[in-house]
């Protein structure tokens, strides 16, 4: 690879910031709030340790009682979440990081014993999505979620419009709606989960009209250009399907041109590496959407440049690289390896697995000060 041909660790504009480099932090549910689903210091010192991304994503954050998934998880719907919050933007833009938060709901993948009035979960219809809940008391099998009435549509914009404002308030330098892997706004979208027969389902323009609503409320507060939308066209991580993938996801990015937003950010793989997504062609999607475009799914160093370099991604996201290697871009720069990372400290937990991971010392090689790790 030439010089000319490295553009991973070269500046990049998104919306109006200046991003130190095109490698972004994607969000990685980790588990580790505090009481009340309230972002802590130590919530704090793991965003920091990351904040030479160019941009961090926030870990999917509920907008609202009701969106949550699994237990300690942060949310972005109380004052002292927002007070959490503000600890997280200060730390990373203390170290000249911008950060993201990402609004989720997650609809039918919730449980009655999550929800504050121990009632159903809910989705665009009433299809129980095979597999376990995640509940304080451990894995239980999903329940058959409640469809949303179309007079209730309005309150979920609204959910996400007020946890918009919050984060607004937060200090954020934007914000990104979860439509992927399978969670409220993906159920809309997606055809084995969307059997609705009012606005909100039937064609795809029907499918995607809670996605433009939320879109449309929260560009309202932030303006487009701080805004990103994520989309997993081919995952089937959660149970969830499309018929016709290419043609339903390139019909969302063509939509939400109009919103002139900072990014697509699409999760091209299956997470769950059960399917085979051959065929499938991201670049219809790409080339439907007039903006910038994150390209995230087990990406490296090697493969993030020639997606750079030929111009399939104007930027990619790392995920599971990012738990493990807190300095990731130095790592890149120096051509240093990689930390590995520990999947059974992957969800919840305390500091271990979250911010004790090694970074390169700049000690030089061959240090043996005592608690120096040198990997180069
Ligand atoms: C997860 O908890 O495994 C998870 C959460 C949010 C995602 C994907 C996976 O978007």
């Amino acid at each position: 690879m030439t010089g000319k041909d490295k553009m991973l660790l070269k500046p990049t504009y998104l919306g109006p910031y200046t991003l130190a480099n095109h490698i972004v932090m994607a969000p990685l549910t980790r588990c580790r709030a505090g009481a009340g689903n309230v972002p802590q210091a130590m919530n704090a010192d793991y965003y920091a340790e990351r904040a030479s991304a160019g941009l961090i994503i926030t870990e999917a954050t509920q907008v609202s009682p009701q969106g949550v998934g699994y237990p300690m998880t942060p949310g972005i719907h109380t004052p002292e979440q927002v007070e959490g919050w503000k600890k997280v933007t200060k730390a990373v833009h203390d170290k000249d990081g911008r950060i993201f938060l990402q609004l989720w709901h997650v609809g039918r993948i919730s449980h009655s014993s999550l929800q504050e009035d121990g009632g159903l979960p809910v989705s665009a219809s009433a299809i129980r999505p095979r597999g376990n809940a995640t509940t304080a008391a451990g894995p239980k099998p999903f329940e058959t979620p409640r469809a949303l009435k179309t007079n209730e549509i309005p309150g979920i914009v609204g959910q996400f419009r007020r946890a918009a404002e919050n984060a607004l308030m937060a200090g954020f330098d934007g914000v990104e709606i979860h439509a992927a892997n399978g969670y409220l706004l993906d159920q809309f979208l997606r055809d084995n989960t969307n059997f609705r027969t009012d606005g909100y389902g039937g064609s795809r323009k029907n499918r995607m009209r809670l996605l433009s609503e939320v879109t449309e409320a929260v560009t309202d507060i932030w303006g487009g250009d701080r805004v990103g939308v994520r989309l997993s066209p081919v995952n089937t991580f959660n149970d969830i399907s499309d018929t016709d993938p290419e043609a339903t996801f390139s019909y969302v990015a063509w939509e939400l041109n109009r919103f002139n937003l900072a990014y697509l950010h699409v999760v091209e793989h299956d997470m769950t590496g059960g399917k085979d997504s051959a065929g499938f062609n991201t670049q219809a999607i790409r080339d439907n959407f007039a903006g910038p475009y994150i390209a995230n799914g087990g990406y490296d160093q090697a493969r993030a440049e020639a997606a750079l370099a030929s111009g399939v991604a104007d930027l990619v996201s790392f995920g599971v690289p990012f738990i493990a290697n807190p300095d990731l871009a130095e790592r890149f720069a120096a051509g240093a390896p990689l930390n590995d990372a520990d999947r059974d400290t992957f969800y919840g937990g305390d500091e271990k697995g979250y911010t004790d991971y090694p970074v390169l010392s700049s000690h030089g090689a061959n240090c043996l000060a005592e608690g120096c790790h040198n990997y180069l």
